[in-house]
């Protein structure tokens, strides 16, 4: 990659206070080796075109160039737990039925009626067969042609021929993924060192107790980027700050596809004055304002997260961890012992190119997706929150999606706890982005060199595709 600018953070993060490292060191439980092992690659400083979120051309480089090359998370497997059950999956102007086979595989086909174009289904359900509303075409639950009223007029049409076109599956931790054009890497290829590291946490044993998504009128990246670094708590989460290392954590990169932002909790930031400030304040904060917590969902677990004392001579940190670690075992009904507090406390945010973002760890998993909307000034945020089934019980049904109305704020979905004040305080920028991004006078986007990272990953990979160095439009 690019030659480090002598005036770059140059991967290194250069706050003050103590590093992510260190406290991966200072963890209670063994750290696992890729939770402490920095991977950083220097990807140079340009500026980014605003234009790259402001219009329709490179809206539409993005859906000609990049979308049916990448692998998109589509559904979670318990959106579609039975033989017949399908979802209907639409991004950046497709239109998919993600369907349960007889066998337990899936197939993704095309939402699109082969006679003169109806969507075939606009809402999940259950069926055998997709039977077209407006002349009765139907299909088979696996895509291939069953049958049309008044064949005798369409003698010029062969049946063998009609099936709904495919696209490509993959399945990985409970997520279904979909690839619209053939080729290119494997699933895992793509995916890689991501699994790896969720062996630890295994989000196939998850189920998604809450979905909730709410239309953002500013560009899909604009709103992505938002929740790719956390150094705006500073200023727009300020209620966090004393318990969150809004500036400390890591940010790393692997390849195109993936990267992290590694945040602790149960540590003071650096910007809060120590001064006065007791390991218990820095509990009672957390329980004040995290928002992620296993009785928010499940209403059930043993142990009370929000009765927290810190025993002399303990952190925070640890003694948060020891109560989540109790917790969680209690919830998830195994031994969680070996669970790292950074595992139980931290923001381990992955995201996975282009468009999905699972948290790592034992908690209950934020999973984020974003989605262009009709117009680069617009696009879909999806919240999912995942809590592990416990041990010795069935797999539930997944929570279906509530879509927030225009003027609902995400405080109207009341399961989301202080989440919901938390992206209201998000959604406070963004809007204000987009417009400003159209105003720009110098048509430009700076990124800061360690914890804006993620965002040049990004771009860098988007680049590739546009260009045809990756994907497939060229061919
Ligand atoms: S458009 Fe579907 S059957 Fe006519
Ligand atoms: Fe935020």
């Amino acid at each position: 990659m690019a030659d480090i600018d002598p005036k770059s953070s140059g991967g290194v993060n250069r706050s003050e206070g103590v590093s992510w490292v260190e406290l991966m060191d200072k963890d209670s439980r063994p750290v696992p080796d890729f939770l402490r092992t920095e991977s950083y690659t220097y990807r140079g400083s340009a500026p980014l075109a605003a234009t790259r979120y402001t219009s329709e051309e490179f809206a539409k480089l993005e859906r000609e160039r990049m979308w049916p090359y990448v692998w998109q998370f589509a559904a979670r497997e318990e959106d579609l737990p039975e033989p017949g059950d399908y979802i209907v999956y639409e991004n950046a102007g497709r239109s998919y039925i993600v369907s349960r086979q007889d066998d337990g595989s899936v197939k993704i086909v095309h939402n699109v009626c082969l006679h003169r174009g109806r969507k075939l289904r606009d809402v999940d359900g259950t069926a055998d067969q997709f039977v077209c509303p407006f002349h009765g075409f139907a299909w088979n639950k696996d895509g291939s042609f069953a049958n049309m009223p008044c064949k005798w007029d369409f003698g010029h049409l062969n049946e063998e021929k009609l099936g709904l076109p495919e696209a490509e599956v993959g399945r990985w931790g409970g997520y279904i993924f979909l690839r619209e054009e053939k080729g290119g890497p494997s699933l895992e290829e793509y995916l890689a060192p991501l699994p790896e590291h969720f062996k630890r946490w295994k989000h196939e044993e998850c189920f998604t107790a809450l979905w909730v998504a709410k239309e953002v009128p500013a560009n899909w990246k604009i709103v992505m980027e938002a929740f790719m670094e956390a150094w705006h708590t500073i200023v727009t989460h300020p209620q966090l700050l004393p318990f969150t290392g809004d500036c400390i954590g890591a940010y790393w990169t692997w390849g195109d596809n993936i990267n992290v932002n590694n945040t602790p909790f149960g540590v003071m930031s650096p910007h809060v004055n120590p001064e006065g400030k007791t390991q218990q304040w820095i509990v009672d904060e957390f329980v004040k304002y995290n928002g992620r917590s296993a009785d928010n969902y499940d209403g059930e677990s043993a142990a009370d997260p929000f009765n927290i004392k810190v025993p002399e001579g303990m952190t925070a940190r640890e003694a948060l961890g020891a109560t989540m670690r109790k917790a969680y075992s209690e919830q998830a009904k195994q031994d969680l012992d070996y669970a790292t507090d950074a595992e139980l406390l931290d923001g381990l945010v992955y995201n996975v190119f282009p468009h999905f973002a699972p948290w790592g760890g034992f908690m209950p998993n934020i999973v984020y997706r974003w989605k262009p909307g009709a117009t680069p000034d617009s696009c879909i945020m999806e919240v999912r929150v995942l809590v592990r089934v416990a041990k010795g019980d069935p797999m539930p049904r997944g929570a279906q999606m509530r879509m927030l109305g225009k003027d609902e704020p995400w405080t109207a979905c009341k399961e989301i706890g202080v989440l919901g004040d938390v992206f209201e305080q998000d959604m406070d920028n963004l809007p204000f982005v987009q417009d400003g991004l159209h105003c720009s006078k110098t048509g430009e986007v700076n990124l800061g060199d360690y914890q804006e990272i993620r965002i040049r990953q990004f771009h860098q990979t988007m680049d590739k595709y546009i260009s045809g160095e990756l994907g497939g439009w060229k061919k």
